[in-house]
């Protein structure tokens, strides 16, 4: 397919990416930037432009992924008739591009994406949606050929899927950054704990989550618990949330 990508950012860039090697034409990339642009079509051999108003009229689809900010006003500014366009947020309905094209949809990647990995990509889930089933095929097909694992999901189910990866993903990421502040004030390998941390995800593979927890609070090892508090003394933050936690898990063990 002939692709024009809107938006510079993560996504834009690890799609464009995935979708060049899956075959396809990038023709255009557009950024509001005019630097990035130029980087990202020298990357992928296509033209760029800064101006929503130059955008190649001639592609087989058009993927937005700005901001989801950015996303709710862009209507103003581009039409494309009956052009196949796509959108890759998880919080903004599909009906936000209605005004911009008769056929349009969603697809969104449930995974974090992050312009600088490197290394080989797990396969991304891929969540589709269309305003009609033609829309839908083709933009199952398209998506087949760079991610094996596609599925139609609606406006709501997505934002629910959306909500569930923030706080599996990005609430998890930032207590391991919390936790690497404290190990790194105290002295200690934060590296150490790789093998915990993949060994806690991997158990999710076989069991339920419920009846996978471990430590002092499930055990109810006050004396343990009395020490981890004034160990954090010096780490409001890290503290905070170690209570917070600790209350939540007691409560669950006395239901
Ligand atoms: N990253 C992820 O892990 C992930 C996963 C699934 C879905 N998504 C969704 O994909 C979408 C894009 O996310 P992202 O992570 O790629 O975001 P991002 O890295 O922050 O990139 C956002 C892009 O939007 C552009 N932008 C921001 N405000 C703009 C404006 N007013 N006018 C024009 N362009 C504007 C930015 O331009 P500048 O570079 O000039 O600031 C950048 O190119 C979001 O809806 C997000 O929810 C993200």
């Amino acid at each position: 397919m002939r692709v024009v990508i809107i938006g510079a950012g993560n996504v834009a860039t690890v799609f464009g990416r995935l979708i060049s090697a899956a075959g396809h034409t990038i023709i255009q990339l557009f950024s509001r930037s005019i630097e990035t642009a130029q980087l990202l079509g020298k990357e992928w051999g296509c033209t760029f432009t800064d101006n929503l108003k130059s955008i190649d009229p001639t592609a087989d689809i058009y993927i937005i992924a700005l901001t989801d900010k950015a996303l709710q006003n862009i209507q103003d500014s581009i039409f494309l008739g009956d052009k196949l366009i796509v959108h890759t947020a998880g919080a903004v309905s599909m009906k936000v591009l209605s005004n911009i094209s008769s056929q349009y949809g969603v697809l969104y990647p449930l995974q974090s994406l992050r312009k600088d990995q490197v290394g080989e990509q797990p396969t991304i889930p891929i969540l589709i949606d269309g305003n009609d089933e033609s829309v839908v095929s083709i933009i199952e097909a398209f998506a087949l050929t760079f991610s094996s694992i596609v599925s139609k999901v609606g406006d709501e189910k997505r934002l629910s899927l959306h909500l569930a990866a923030v706080i599996v993903n990005n609430f998890t990421n930032h207590l391991y950054q919390l936790t690497d502040e404290f190990c790194k004030n105290e002295g200690v390998d934060f590296t150490m704990l790789q093998p915990i941390i993949e060994e806690t995800a991997m158990r999710l593979r076989s069991n339920f989550a419920a009846n996978l927890q471990t430590g002092p609070a499930i055990r109810n090892d006050q004396s343990t618990l009395d020490k981890h508090i004034q160990a954090l003394s010096n780490h409001p933050e890290l503290k905070s949330v170690y209570l917070s936690f600790t209350e939540r898990l007691i409560n669950r063990r006395l239901v």
